[in-house]
């Protein structure tokens, strides 16, 4: 790997990046949002209701996604 122990960005698919150690995470409107857990996730779906962190929505679109792609959804 590299000279470090392990990523500390980690990008899941069609889910949240997670942030390993401290960050400051800058929203939107401008507002810096401190990290204070060893593994905070970060909203990339755009679903969260606690943006800019994850609240899992992101399974529940991914879901809807499915059922409406199944041919006989409706
Ligand atoms: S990535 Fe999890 S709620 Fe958006």
């Amino acid at each position: 790997m590299t000279e470090f122990e392990h990523a500390s960005i980690v990008l899941c698919p069609a889910g949240p990046m997670l942030l390993r150690g401290k960050h400051e995470v800058l929203d939107a409107d401008g507002k810096v949002h401190h990290t204070v857990r060893p593994v905070s996730a970060v909203c990339m779906c755009g679903g969260s209701a606690i943006k800019p962190w994850c609240d899992g929505t992101h399974r529940l679109l991914a879901a809807r996604a499915r059922d409406n792609d199944e041919p006989n959804a409706g």
